[in-house]
């Protein structure tokens, strides 16, 4: 053989090579509790949810998702209970989305959308401050909060669009998101400290803020329900602009569901 011929081998060899490596290279090998679906049936995405749920949960740094369980909100949220008392909620935390179990998953690709309708057991901690009146007394006071919430329905709906990155690998990409939660009854508040020096006067007030759990729920929970749905929905956007769509999808995209960014 000659010394050219042979050049060439070489050359032609470490190309491939070259071409092979960098193509493994530049895809993050995907966690094994992803279980792509091979149709875009019910089944199929809500066994994949269900799968998926606690890996995910546990964080995935390569895709730079943090642990998830429990949340940190990294900002106060100032909610107006009825009757214009102000409460100020900080340091807080939210514990069991480990716990969310999907009832049903649908993809309607007519309409680019994902439905998620998923229950989840939450408990959410952290300090309080409240400036207002409740009943007859004036309340100026701050404490821990506490509230468990049981089976804690949520309906979401992912509007999405595929995209294609600069290899012209497909992403999913979240155009928008909506959802609503129902709250159920199963309810529990705890705020210490309530009325300043009365054990007795706090413990009255927290019975009767737990007798109206869904308005409890809703302005107490609904502010760090949305934060949580959006922090979810930012940490879905960046498993997706990690792995391609070929990855986490056994259903083949026609050129026509690809779209501009
Ligand atoms: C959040 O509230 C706490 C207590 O009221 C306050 O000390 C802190 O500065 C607030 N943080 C922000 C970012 O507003
Ligand atoms: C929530 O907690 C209840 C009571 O402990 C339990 O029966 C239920 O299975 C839990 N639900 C979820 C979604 O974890
Ligand atoms: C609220 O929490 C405090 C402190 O953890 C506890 O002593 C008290 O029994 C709780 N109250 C209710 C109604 O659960
Ligand atoms: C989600 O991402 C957007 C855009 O980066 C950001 O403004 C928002 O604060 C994030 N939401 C949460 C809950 O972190």
């Amino acid at each position: 053989m000659s010394k050219g011929i042979e050049f060439l081998r070489n050359l032609v060899s470490v190309t491939v090579l070259c071409i092979c490596f960098h193509g493994t290279l530049q895809l993050v090998p995907l966690p094994d509790f992803i279980h792509p679906c091979g149709e875009l049936t019910d089944e199929c995405f809500t066994k994949a949810t269900l799968d998926a749920i606690p890996g995910v949960v546990r964080g995935i740094p390569e895709a730079d998702i943090p642990p998830l369980d429990p949340l940190y909100l990294d900002r106060n949220i100032t909610m107006n209970l009825p009757g214009n008392v102000k409460m100020t909620f900080h340091n807080g935390k939210l514990t069991g989305l480990s716990t969310c179990i999907p009832d049903k998953v649908s993809s309607r690709r007519e309409k680019r959308t994902f439905i998620f309708d998923i229950h989840c057991n939450f408990t959410i901690r952290g300090q309080y401050s409240i400036l207002g009146r409740i009943l007859l007394f004036n309340l100026d006071t701050e404490g821990s909060a506490k509230i468990k919430i049981w089976n804690q329905r949520i309906h979401l709906e992912v509007l999405e669009k595929v995209i294609k990155d600069k290899n012209g690998e497909g992403h999913y990409k979240i155009n928008s998101y909506k959802y609503k939660a129902d709250y159920g009854s199963d309810l529990k508040l705890n705020l210490t400290n309530l009325f300043r020096g009365s054990p007795q006067i706090s413990a009255n007030i927290l019975e009767v803020l737990n007798s109206n759990s869904q308005l409890v729920a809703q302005e107490f929970g609904g502010p760090i329900l949305d934060y949580a749905i959006d922090y979810a929905m930012n940490v879905t956007q960046r498993f997706f602009s990690t792995y391609t769509y070929d990855q986490i999808s056994k259903v083949p995209l026609t050129e026509e569901f690809f779209e501009e960014d």
